[in-house]
């Protein structure tokens, strides 16, 4: 059985960097310790990444679920990906649309899971677990976009080719290349 989580979420900020921070994926390992175990791209190329992830569905107990991730973008505004848990035949698919409109994004994003037969009865208590690890996420992305168009507009280049994810006082921050 699939069992659908669709959540509309918006930020005032341009389109351009809510999307770099989704294809920015260097920074899972520093900014989302809570729900991510670890972050691995395995390969990258203009569109597309192959990843291994390590989700805690219930944070803070490290108990990890260990996902395959197919990656990805499609221009201007769609990001797809596929995630297999190592063993199981069934993806998980995730979409995430961005639209903006007078300087505010919104984000639709939506996570289809298929469950087991023996799943079904707690398929609103799994529903409620996903949108609960996802808020998370969504706060700690809301943070660090903030702070991306802030240097940006300092006129920094954004991107992942520009600076790098460092841990300072135990709080990832990212630091870009100096200006030349
Ligand atoms: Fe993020």
């Amino acid at each position: 059985m699939e069992i659908i989580h669709k959540k509309k979420r918006e930020i005032e900020l341009p389109l351009e960097i809510v999307v770099e921070n989704f294809l920015d994926l260097d920074h899972v390992n520093f900014v989302h310790k809570k729900c991510y175990s670890y972050c691995n791209i395995l390969r990258r190329s203009k569109n597309i990444m192959l990843l291994d992830v390590g989700v805690k569905p219930l944070t803070p107990f490290p108990y990890t679920v260990h996902y395959t991730m197919f990656h990805e973008f499609i221009s201007p505004n769609k990001i797809v990906h596929f995630s297999k848990q190592n063993g199981k035949k069934k993806y998980v698919k995730s979409i995430v649309e961005f639209n903006e409109e007078r300087g505010k994004t919104s984000i639709i994003h939506t996570h289809k899971i298929d469950i087991p037969f023996y799943l079904i009865p707690l398929k609103h208590v799994i529903i409620k677990l996903v949108d609960r690890w996802s808020n998370i996420l969504w706060k700690e992305d809301s943070e660090i976009m903030k702070d991306r168009k802030k240097v940006v507009s300092k006129g920094f280049l954004d991107g992942p080719h520009c600076g790098k994810w460092l841990l300072i006082n135990g709080k990832p921050k990212w630091i870009f290349n100096k200006i030349k």
